[in-house]
């Protein structure tokens, strides 16, 4: 029998974890593989809620999270010490997701060392490099190196083979999102206990309608946040209306958040919810507001409806399906539109439709079988 592939399994934040757990589960699942993780831990906390609920315990922990980091400095520890890893580790490809500047970095390390990268959520575009900034032009540096290019929906699989990447190359297989969604929705109809961690707010706000809020993008530093919180003030100050706002830990959002909005007796500003948390948060909510990405896939799935808070997304599906609204960083039209669809039923039922255009939960598998196709070549 012949030896199982090292494949390095590179990510370092909060997102990139929950949607490569079900890769590293199939992975290790299947004895033609021989995953070996690597986290930056770019993310502290964030990384670490997700790594304990998974069950995963990094092979490498590079532990480079710096408060307030600067991405130019955040990028050479990156490169330098991903490149130390791949060194020592010899993998025989390395498997990337999205984004951050650690799969980025990832992707580069194992291009200087010529060991194949395999890209997980390739080829998301926004057409905008400062919208999402930086990770529109670190995706694009990705799907320039990349192996495999597994495209969650035929529209990133589209935007590849435009940029002309080599359509053999490319394979749509759904967001593992969903499979990360679904695995955790089932563990909390098991265990309820799993998903309990909001029961005082809940009850705190019994009898209100409940908006979910999360906000933390780099290209909203120094006005876009301000707008963002004056809208979340205007918003909870309806009597009928709570707010439940788990603040990312990045100290430029939080000093904007907790400074416009501690205190507020419709507001509950809280600490980053684990995921089986968060996925409650979703359950309970009548309205998402966020400019996260990965949100803007989980809400559509579980029939909430989302009002984005960017100008533009990488992830139209939501918004040609009706499941998502782009409202931009406007304080006045992200309060307007909120009204509109908690005060108009029609408007809302529209939106409150379950819509999955991300993927069916079989995601992992289908990316292994793939990966197995590659190495068997
Ligand atoms: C990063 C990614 C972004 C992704 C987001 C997901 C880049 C350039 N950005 O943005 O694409 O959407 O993660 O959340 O890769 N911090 C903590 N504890 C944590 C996490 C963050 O204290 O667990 C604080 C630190 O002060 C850190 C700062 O947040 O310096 C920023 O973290 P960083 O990973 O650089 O950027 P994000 O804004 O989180
Ligand atoms: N999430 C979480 N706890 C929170 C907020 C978000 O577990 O308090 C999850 C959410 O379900 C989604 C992911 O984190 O899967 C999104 O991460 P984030 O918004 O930080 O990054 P992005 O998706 O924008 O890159």
């Amino acid at each position: 029998m012949t030896a199982p592939c090292k494949i390095l399994v590179v990510f370092g934040t909060r997102p990139e974890a929950i949607k490569l757990f079900p890769v590293i589960a199939a992975l290790k699942a299947d004895p033609r593989f021989e995953p070996v993780v690597c986290v930056s831990a770019q993310h502290r906390q964030m990384l670490d809620q997700v790594l304990e609920i998974a069950g995963i315990v990094p092979d490498h922990d590079l532990d480079l999270m710096r408060p307030d980091q600067s991405l130019d400095a955040l990028t050479a520890a990156l490169l330098t010490e991903l490149g130390k890893v791949m060194d020592k580790a010899q993998p025989a490809r390395v498997i990337v997701q999205g984004d951050t500047a650690t799969a980025m970095a990832g992707a580069l390390a194992a291009y200087y060392r010529k060991v194949p990268v395999d890209h997980v959520e390739a080829g998301l575009r926004s057409g905008n490099i400062y919208h999402p900034w930086p990770e529109e032009v670190n995706r694009k540096i990705i799907g320039q190196i990349a192996s495999l290019h597994f495209a969650p929906t035929d529209v990133s699989a589209k935007a590849l083979t435009d940029e002309k990447v080599d359509p053999a190359r490319v394979h749509v297989t759904g967001n593992t999102v969903i499979d990360a969604l679904q695995w955790v929705t089932q563990r909390i109809a098991a265990e309820p206990q799993f998903a309990a961690g909001l029961a005082e707010i809940e009850a705190r706000f019994a009898g209100k309608r409940i908006i979910g809020v999360t906000s933390h993008r780099r290209e909203n530093f120094g006005g876009g946040l301000e707008n963002i919180a004056e809208a979340v003030r205007q918003i909870a100050a309806r009597p009928d209306i709570a707010v439940i706002f788990p603040v990312h830990l990045n100290p430029n959002v939080r000093a904007v958040m907790h400074g416009a909005l501690g205190g507020l007796a419709n507001v509950a500003l809280i600490e980053p919810l684990d995921y089986p948390n968060f996925a409650r948060l979703l359950a309970i909510a009548e309205v998402m507001l966020t400019d996260s990405g990965g949100v803007q896939e989980e809400a559509p799935a579980l029939g909430k409806p989302v009002l984005v808070m960017r100008e533009t997304t990488e992830r139209p599906e939501g918004v040609i399906a009706g499941t998502a609204k782009l409202v931009g960083t406007d304080t006045q039209t992200i309060v307007t539109e909120m009204f509109n669809l908690l005060d108009d039923k029609a408007a809302y039922e529209a939106m409150a439709r379950a819509h999955n255009p991300f993927g069916d939960g079989h995601s992992a598998r289908r990316i292994v079988e793939l990966l197995g196709n590659e190495i068997a070549q």
